[in-house]
């Protein structure tokens, strides 16, 4: 506990691994390689790093600023720093975005839970592409499976949060974030003496900016946004238990590059695996339940392999979930005053609650159709296309015009740390990052 009673961080490096294990996660070792093997390699790779250092930094050192100065959940923040007017309502729009991410990214994540067991119960091994096929479907089809696969891994997001800022989530990635690095560091090498790897490991880095869409660079952004956890407060959350002496941009730096590391690591993996067996990198979202599974089983020692792998994605996911579920948690701390206890209860069962029919779309309410789509499929582009970004302009209007910029790299700069960037950092959060928000949510909605 900190000064006046609220949590903080215990160390620095405790508090730079939590927000890293808030950044790998799911979006780094599944939807990265994925979304660069839909996006024609390369080329997009290099516009992503572009977005990493224009977009993803400056509005993660904002963030981090502006939690430390609120010193509180989200509402409670915009509330502190606006003194009138609809801003200070504006963090309830955080709150909301941060709960249907939770709800949705779990349901994801208990499939990473039940593919772990299933395959270190052998259940996975020798099977071709077809029998996977419709292994997943029936895994994820299950409602009974379904049911308690979200229930354990909430509950697992529960207990760590449960725990505390220092006892539970730093305590939990100052172990998990080393193993996830060491686990993906194996199979990368392991990827490497595969036969055929190497061209895979050419296609991801030789650009050919023909293929380069406008869409393609929506989609570098927004996938700078997902995995850099921003646009829903969970990185102002864990900026709110900073102490002052930290220095917000070394941090951001810091955790962007371990995000981008690990990021390109899983691209090289995964995208050479593919290219080894000779499957076509735009396999989609089944990349990781379906193609990998089948890639892993011409292997010797193919059951070890696949469930190091999809035990990997499940400590991953599950640091990233728990600063999902602290935007909710703190919010009921701060604002309302409960203790951590029953405030981790609460947004867990609420979690759960939203979570079930999400999960339960992939079965028995598959009939349910929201503009012809799947609950989990229309909650995924609501939650990418239109709950992130707005999350995102928010804050970083916020930051920007409400606090206003120049207050803000005061903020930065508090503890004698030099921000030699300051001006250009200020102008990027007034201008620019509020412009490309605008135009992401433009094009994301309109198609
Ligand atoms: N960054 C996480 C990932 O890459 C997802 C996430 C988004 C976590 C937003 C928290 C907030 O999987």
């Amino acid at each position: 506990m900190g000064a006046g009673g609220r949590d903080q961080w215990q160390s620095s490096i405790g508090f730079i691994l939590a927000t890293v294990g808030s950044a790998i996660g799911l979006g780094n070792i599944w939807r990265f390689p994925t979304v660069v093997a839909q996006s024609g390699g390369g080329a997009f790779v290099i516009v992503f790093l572009a977005a990493v250092l224009l977009v993803g930094i400056p509005a993660m050192i904002a963030e981090l600023a502006l939690g430390r100065q609120g010193r509180g959940g989200v509402v409670v923040t915009f509330q502190r720093i606006a003194s009138k007017g609809p801003w200070r309502q504006a963090g309830k729009i955080l709150l909301l975005v941060g709960f249907v991410m939770a709800s949705y990214y779990g349901v994801i994540a208990s499939w990473t839970l039940i593919y772990t067991v299933q395959g270190a119960l052998g259940g996975l091994t020798g099977l071709d592409a077809v029998q996977l096929n419709i292994m997943f479907d029936s895994l994820v089809g299950n409602p009974v499976l379904a049911f308690l696969a979200l229930a354990a891994f909430l509950g697992l997001v529960g207990l760590i949060v449960g725990g505390g800022v220092g006892g539970g989530i730093e305590r939990a990635s100052i172990i998990l974030m080393p193993t996830v690095m060491i686990l993906l560091l194996a199979l990368f090498i392991r990827t490497m003496f595969l036969p055929g790897a190497w061209e895979g490991v050419l296609w991801f880095l030789r650009p050919d900016f023909s293929v380069m869409t406008p869409a393609n660079v929506l989609g570098a952004l927004g996938q700078v946004f997902f995995s850099f956890s921003l646009g829903m407060g969970a990185i102002l959350t864990y900026g709110s238990y900073l102490s002052e002496r930290e220095n917000i941009p070394r941090a951001a730096l810091w955790i962007s590059g371990a995000d981008v590391v690990v990021a390109l690591l899983a691209g090289l993996t995964v995208i050479p695996a593919l290219f080894a067996f000779n499957l076509d990198p735009q396999v989609g979202a089944g990349l990781v339940f379906v193609a990998l599974p089948g890639i892993f089983n011409t292997m010797p020692l193919a059951g070890l392999w696949m469930t190091l792998f999809f035990a990997l994605l499940a400590f991953a996911a599950l640091t990233s979930a728990v600063s999902m579920l602290e935007v909710v948690t703190a919010y009921l701390i701060d604002k309302r005053r409960w203790p951590r206890r029953r405030a981790t209860l609460t947004a867990t069962a609420a979690a759960f609650a939203a979570g079930l029919p999400i999960t339960l779309s992939q079965g028995n309410l598959n009939a349910l159709r929201i503009g012809g789509v799947d609950l989990l499929t229309a909650v995924d582009f609501f939650a990418s296309n239109l709950l992130l970004p707005v999350g995102g302009l928010v804050t970083v209007l916020f930051v920007g015009w409400v606090w206003g910029a120049h207050r803000a790299a005061d903020e930065v700069t508090r503890g004698a740390v030099t921000f030699p960037s300051a001006p250009a950092w200020s102008f990027t959060v007034r201008y620019v990052l509020p412009a490309i928000l605008i135009y992401v949510l433009v094009t994301g909605l309109t198609g």
